[in-house]
């Protein structure tokens, strides 16, 4: 069964969420995780109905990265004009929604607590259900946003706190076949991207310049791990910042792009080759890309190139790879049957 009975929060009647619940679920979802303050609402899981998202990195840029105390008040101030907007451009009032959700972790604890209560709030306000959602699963879902993706699939999890390659067996069962056992990938993106001087938010503003730069300059190394599926990527950042201040010694003028590509090209190789190597061990012919790292222009190129080799390639358009509550309401929706209803708290990490 993809359904499971969540009660109203203050008749208590009991309602069917989920993909076999045989009538039309209109969730409504906010997430606040870390520095992005969203809502949509999604029906069925697949179809987008609205989708706002405020971000915050004007604010951050002048701090150079995320601090939690001014997030969670940048949160509080964006949260209610999020949510009318939301409302607005799905052209919905509170009593047509099926149910509320929002992002209860991994994430920042202060931040997360914002969208949750406020989730909480609508759900008490409008007697409906609140479903509480794991923000790294979401990543996932996205991918069922505008799609017909259905489960068997390996899927790349990609974000700024989490490298991991999972075997989506089906929609609530799911295998870790690799993970980092350091850095994730969007943290070594932005450490780098640091390191030559770009500004937060690192990751997309260093695979700009690696466009203009030559991705074979520099050869930087990989980890060997125990399980060939594992990632590690402290060793990379640490021969990074070495390389640089070497070629800093050398000559004024640091080759950023080149360092840049080299980098890109460096981590977009690794990504690939132990995820299809993992997809090839389970005869998956499924890869999905998932998080905000996905939204990177060669890891992209790389994947999508296997389309001719018979695989099929699903990556969430852009807007949906880094952090939207879209994805918030579609996992509500395909991964009901495994989630908490009011009860539920934040957390900050797995
Ligand atoms: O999924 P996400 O929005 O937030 C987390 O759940 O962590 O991912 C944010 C991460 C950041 O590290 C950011 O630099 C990275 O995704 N990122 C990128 C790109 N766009 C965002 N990294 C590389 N290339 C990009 N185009
Ligand atoms: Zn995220």
């Amino acid at each position: 069964m993809f359904a499971k009975e969540f009660k109203t929060t203050v008749s208590q009647k009991p309602v069917m969420i989920g993909i076999d619940s045989k009538h039309d679920n209109i969730i409504f979802a906010i997430e606040s995780s870390c520095d992005e303050t969203a809502a949509a609402i999604v029906k069925n899981g697949r179809e987008v109905l609205s989708n706002v998202v405020a971000s915050q990195i004007k604010t951050h840029i002048e701090f150079g990265g995320v601090v939690p105390e001014v997030a969670a008040r940048e949160h509080l101030e964006a949260i209610n004009l999020v949510i009318s907007q939301a409302f607005e451009q799905a052209g919905l009032k509170g009593s047509d929604i099926t149910a509320f959700a929002a992002t209860v972790g991994p994430g920042l604890v202060g931040s997360l607590l914002v969208g949750m209560n406020a989730g909480k709030t609508l759900a008490l306000a409008y007697d409906k259900p609140f479903i509480g959602v794991n923000h790294l699963n979401a990543h996932v879902c996205a991918n069922y946003l505008n799609t017909d993706l259905k489960p068997p699939f390996v899927a790349l999890l990609i974000s700024g706190g989490h490298t991991q390659i999972i075997q989506v067996k089906d929609y609530f069962e799911q295998n870790i076949i690799g993970e980092t056992i350091d850095d994730a990938i969007g943290e070594a993106y932005d450490k780098v991207a640091r390191l030559i001087g770009l500004p937060y938010p690192g990751g997309v503003n260093l695979d700009k310049l690696a466009k203009t730069g030559n991705p074979f300059a520099f050869k930087l190394p990989e980890a060997k791990l125990a399980n060939e599926y594992d990632f590690s990527f402290s060793g990379l950042k640490t021969a990074s910042l070495q390389l640089i201040q070497k070629l800093k010694k050398e000559s004024d003028n640091l080759p950023i792009a080149d360092i840049a590509a080299s980098f890109q090209e460096n981590v977009s190789s690794v990504l690939f080759r132990k995820t299809k190597k993992a997809a090839e061990s389970i005869n998956a012919k499924t890869i999905v890309l998932a998080g905000g790292v996905a939204a990177n222009s060669e890891i992209r190129r790389k994947f999508f190139n296997l389309k001719d080799e018979g695989y099929n390639i699903y990556a969430p358009e852009m807007k949906y790879c880094t952090d939207n509550a879209a994805m918030i309401a579609s996992c509500a929706y395909f991964l009901a049957g495994t989630m908490d209803s009011i009860s539920v708290e934040v957390f900050s990490r797995m």
